[in-house]
């Protein structure tokens, strides 16, 4: 399957959310869903030779690198390198609104210019021969999106981007918080829908407030070429997750989480013998039981539970029998 096609399904980079417990765990979920890593930036990449950012597990993929950055050549050397380290997709981040990425002149600013992000990613384009693609935002502060949306999408078709993820809200700059430039800008669909019909070549993914398979397969119906979920995949995991290879994809079948959780389990030998934490991973699975009997005690269990020391996969088999099976429910 080419990366397109995984790409009608995503789940979105989460810093400190989407790393790469969490990506195995939502492997195990779903075969084919794209995944993508927490932003890295180029100069940590570059400047800070932190070349073990990049670590990830075979096993993760399909799953794409997002870089952060507006250096150009400092870009092009960062997607070189995790086009070695494996990743099969370099994705730039033009959408992420925090304080300390205003300063380093990239993330949503970016929306303000065009010129500097098709610069970006020709330069990213001709050093890797994997897709690049872009996250954005449909405007930032004051632009008026029907306006400066299909500047920006112009711009970046003309570098022979792959794909572009919308974020289908502008982000204020000035006054809200990252996370309540999450909620609070409205969504507006309809733009994104109509950026399909202004560039039916390019492959464009919707993101922001979409909480089921069924909200997602309605969009796909609709014309665009993907879905991106971020938040309710990661509170949720099981029910965006475990049906989408046969609903999305129209392959294999719908997986069961208390599966994915044994199988969680020589991961997590592994990561203690290399001297890890349990906590580290176990964070990412306090939802996989969400709105089931029981679901409570696992995350009781699991969070009370994972800091004592010695904990380790004991500890979640013993969360899980806590966990009702749905059928005997
Ligand atoms: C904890 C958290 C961290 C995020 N970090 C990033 C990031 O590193 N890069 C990025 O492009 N977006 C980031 N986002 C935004 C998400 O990728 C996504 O665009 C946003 O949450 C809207 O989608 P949703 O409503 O499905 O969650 C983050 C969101 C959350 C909740």
């Amino acid at each position: 399957m080419q990366i397109n096609q995984h790409a009608k399904l995503s789940i979105a980079p989460m810093m400190d959310w989407t790393d790469r417990h969490c990506r195995y765990l939502h492997r195990l979920l779903s075969g084919q869903t794209l995944l993508y890593t927490e932003m890295v930036t180029s100069a940590a990449l570059i400047r800070g030779q932190s070349v073990h950012l990049l670590d990830h597990s075979a096993a993760e993929h399909p799953v794409a690198l997002q870089l952060g950055g507006s250096d150009p050549a400092e870009l092009a050397q960062a997607a070189k390198l995790g086009e070695d380290a494996g990743y099969c997709e370099i994705n730039l981040n033009v959408g992420c609104p925090s304080d300390r990425v205003q300063s380093g002149c990239f993330g949503a600013v970016l929306m303000e210019r065009p010129a500097l992000v098709a610069d970006c990613v020709s330069a990213m384009r001709s050093a890797v021969s994997v897709p690049v693609t872009v996250k954005c935002r449909i405007g930032v502060d004051d632009q008026d999106p029907e306006e400066v949306l299909p500047e920006f999408l112009a711009r970046v078709v003309g570098t022979g981007c792959d794909r572009v993820s919308i974020h289908a809200r502008k982000a204020w700059l000035q006054g809200l918080s990252p996370k309540e430039n999450r909620d609070i800008p409205p969504l507006d669909y309809d733009l994104v829908m109509r950026m399909k019909g202004l560039f039916p070549n390019l492959e464009i993914t919707i993101n922001g407030g979409i909480t089921s398979l069924e909200q997602a397969r309605a969009f796909l119906e609709a014309g665009l070429d993907g879905v991106m979920i971020g938040r309710a995949a990661y509170h949720d995991p099981a029910a965006i997750l475990c049906r989408a290879d046969p609903l999305i994809y129209g392959v294999g079948e719908a997986t069961v989480p208390e599966q994915a959780v044994l199988q969680m389990l020589p991961y997590i030998d592994a990561h203690l013998m290399q001297g890890g934490k349990l906590g580290q991973i176990t964070r990412h699975m306090l939802g996989l039981f969400t709105g089931r009997p029981g679901a409570r005690a696992w995350r009781r269990v699991l969070s009370e539970g994972a800091h004592h020391p010695g904990a380790g996969p004991a500890l979640v088999e013993q969360a899980l029998t806590h966990v009702v099976r749905r059928d005997a429910a």
